[in-house]
């Protein structure tokens, strides 16, 4: 029996992803109301106006708006998130549904700005406070472990606007005033936390765009300084609250893997995992910086402001668990005329002996097992797999069945790698595969991207019922969780 008796088999969304009702119950607006739908060629777009009233619609940047620029919410655009698949009205319904999987743990997140519509209010929104403890009141109804994230890519849009984001300190305190609320209101409640989603990804995206430059680095270093200062408050503040509390990171994890055995693939695969993978996750589970990242920003000119009192929060604040995500692995070298692949989240070279999913992601169970293997070695903490799975095209039979075999058999691999994994003496305690529930598509903004067991009426151009139909994967997975993970078949 490698899987635990008390293992959290589960799922996962995020608010910005699933819930709709954008402008509902007193929700102020974050970047993705701001985002169009895009797909695998064309990147999604962030619209604005400029100082003399111009609309824009750009491809997401990390650069700040020109002076005088704002978002805005344009006529000619649809926008997905608005009202993604509405779980804010269906929650019922599709918590109802999760139990009739069996989940033991359901993660979700909590919309920063259903909480504190700008970001810097005194007082909280009691509307959005309601909305989520009826949901987590609905998830113990069924013995549902809530395990909720903290900040899932949507920080409140007038502290973009008027703050500069991340980059700004100040966004320390509201953020840990947000959490503060939440480890307050949802005491008993809840008892695991994430505190930030693929903390990694504002430094690891930037290796895969283009015309990158030092500025843009030096950015992406102190905003991620300022979030695991955030990320350390929150953890210090949650224990405070509830000593029942747990809370763990979220880093984006891919295999990185050298494509050739020249040495110096070795040496840039090494340097991948740190600037990408371990920076991260070594800061918030170590609570301190590593040697390395003096080379990292030195590389880039990086100079950050870090106070001592900055070094002592990352000491006390470190993580109770390491969670992450894993859809792919992917390889690197140096070596000119390879072939690339992959749209967003993937660029790299094309692995030869591994299969591609439809928007380019590489199908690669052996590298969970090699990420699991590594961390637990790494890190010493339990570990939880909270984001896997296939984003795949269904089709909805006539008589409302939909065939996913080929999700089935993503799973299946993945679930035999994470039984390998145990068996190696890994102390993995959760799986919560991404999408339990169709959503939007963070990466392209498509619904037809699907990755639930449980199928959306809802299509790229927001037509659709918001009807949920049952996959074959759905029933699949049940009996997967009513045998622990025995059946795989
Ligand atoms: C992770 C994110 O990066 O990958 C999710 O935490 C996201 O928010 C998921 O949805 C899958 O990516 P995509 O682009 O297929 O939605």
């Amino acid at each position: 029996m490698p899987f635990p008796e008390n293992f959290f088999w589960g799922g996962a969304i995020a608010a910005n992803q699933a819930e709709g009702a954008w402008n509902v119950g007193g929700r102020g607006p974050a970047k993705t109301d701001v985002t169009t739908g895009g797909s695998y060629k064309e990147a999604r777009k962030v619209t604005w106006i400029d100082k003399d009233g111009n609309p824009h619609a750009e491809p997401e940047s990390r650069r700040p708006l020109p002076k005088g620029a704002h978002y805005a919410v344009l006529d000619d655009f649809f926008y997905p998130n608005h009202d993604a698949i509405d779980f804010y009205h269906h929650y019922k319904e599709d918590i109802a549904l999760f139990a009739e999987m069996g989940f033991k743990m359901f993660r979700m997140s909590i919309s920063w700005s259903r909480i504190y519509p700008h970001g810097d209010e005194n007082e909280p929104n009691k509307e959005g406070i309601e909305f989520y403890r009826n949901v987590f009141q609905e998830l113990r109804k069924y013995d549902i472990e809530p395990l909720v994230t903290i900040w899932h890519f949507d920080t409140p849009l007038y502290l973009e606007e008027h703050y500069g984001g991340w980059e700004n300190r100040k966004l320390i305190d509201f953020y840990a005033k947000f959490a503060t609320t939440c480890f307050q209101e949802f005491k008993g409640l809840v008892k695991y936390w994430l505190t930030f989603n693929e903390i990694n990804n504002t430094v690891m995206f930037l290796s895969l765009e283009q015309d990158v430059t030092n500025a843009d680095y030096q950015r992406a270093y102190q905003q991620l300084h300022n979030q695991f200062v955030a990320s350390a408050k929150a953890v210090q503040i949650g224990h405070a609250i509830d000593q029942e509390n747990n809370i763990g990171c979220m880093i984006c994890g891919i295999t990185y893997y050298p494509l050739t055995s020249d040495p110096k693939d070795i040496l840039l695969n090494r340097h991948n995992w740190e600037q990408n993978i371990f920076y991260c996750g070594d800061v918030q589970c170590r609570g301190n910086y590593p040697t390395y990242a003096k080379r990292l920003w030195e590389a880039h000119d990086v100079h950050l402001e870090i106070t001592p009192e900055d070094m002592v929060d990352l000491d006390l604040g470190t993580v109770d668990f390491y969670t992450f995500s894993y859809y792919m692995s992917t390889a690197v070298t140096t070596h000119e005329n390879n072939e690339k692949v992959g749209g967003n989240f993937s660029m790299g070279s094309r692995n030869p002996y591994l299969e591609y999913s439809d928007w380019g992601w590489a199908v690669d169970p052996d590298g969970l097992q090699y990420y699991l293997e590594m961390m637990n070695d790494r890190y010493q903490l339990p570990m939880m797999v909270v984001e896997n799975g296939l984003g795949a095209y269904d089709t909805v039979e006539e008589d409302g069945s939909i065939h996913d075999p080929y999700r089935i058999d993503y799973f299946k691999k993945h679930v035999a790698a994470m039984e390998r994994a145990l068996d190696h003496g890994v102390d993995l305690i959760g799986y919560t595969p991404w999408g339990c529930i169709d959503l939007v598509s963070a990466g392209t903004g498509e619904m037809r991207k699907r990755y639930g067991f449980i199928y959306v009426d809802r299509d790229d151009a927001g037509n659709g019922t918001f009807d949920r139909l049952r996959k074959d994967s759905f029933y699949w997975y049940k009996k997967l969780i009513g045998s622990n993970g025995e059946e795989l078949d």
